[in-house]
């Protein structure tokens, strides 16, 4: 069955997706073209794997490329600090300039976790670059400096260009928000 007939409504177009990351790219671009040094993207899996593989194209330096898988345990939607590691990176980033590529902030959690965590292994610089942030969710607890960002979104749950309901929806092609039965019919 066609997945788009789940969605209520779409938030964020193809379209809009396309013009957003392409201005991440020229940004993330400027504040690195007097640096010779690489720049390691960091994918967080799964979510991220739509807007990584498009944004780092759009980059115009050494870029290379690592991926972390994250699970965060939590009730339902709702995420905790309880975070582990079921995939770390591949390669020191000791001395390197890192950029952590997420889907979506929500409650902050899993990012400040994270975030922590490469602190301590010595990156030269680190920042966070987020496709969606729901700032308006956020745990007191967190503490999130995002230094390139989307499109911030209000607090409801969305689906598609990676991001999953029940592992579903990732490859719908722009964001948008699922149809209330959806979640009643499970
Ligand atoms: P946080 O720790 O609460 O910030 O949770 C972040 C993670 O929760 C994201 O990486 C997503 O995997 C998931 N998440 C949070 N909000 C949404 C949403 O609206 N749709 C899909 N996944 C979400
Ligand atoms: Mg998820």
């Amino acid at each position: 069955m066609a997945i788009h007939e789940d969605l209520d409504r779409i938030l964020i177009t193809e379209e809009q997706i396309r013009a957003r990351v392409d201005e991440l790219g020229r940004a993330i671009t400027e504040d690195y073209k007097d640096d010779p040094d690489p720049i390691v993207l960091v994918c967080i899996l799964k979510g991220s794997v739509v807007f990584f593989s498009d944004l780092m194209r759009r980059i115009d330096h050494d870029c290379r490329l690592d991926f972390m898988i994250v699970k965060s345990y939590g009730a339902g939607t709702e995420s905790s600090g309880n975070v582990r590691f079921m995939k770390d990176l591949d390669n020191s980033i000791t001395g390197k300039h890192v950029i952590i590529v997420e889907d979506i902030i929500d409650s902050g959690r899993t990012l400040t976790f994270l975030r922590n965590n490469l602190i301590t292994r010595g990156a030269k610089t680190l920042k966070i670059c987020t496709l969606l942030d729901k700032p308006d969710r956020r745990s007191p607890k967190a503490d999130i400096t995002v230094d390139y960002c989307g499109f911030t979104i209000p607090n409801e749950f969305v689906v598609g260009y990676g991001l999953d309901y029940d592992e579903k929806y990732r490859n719908l092609p722009e964001v948008g928000v699922l149809k209330p039965e959806v979640y009643t019919n499970v």
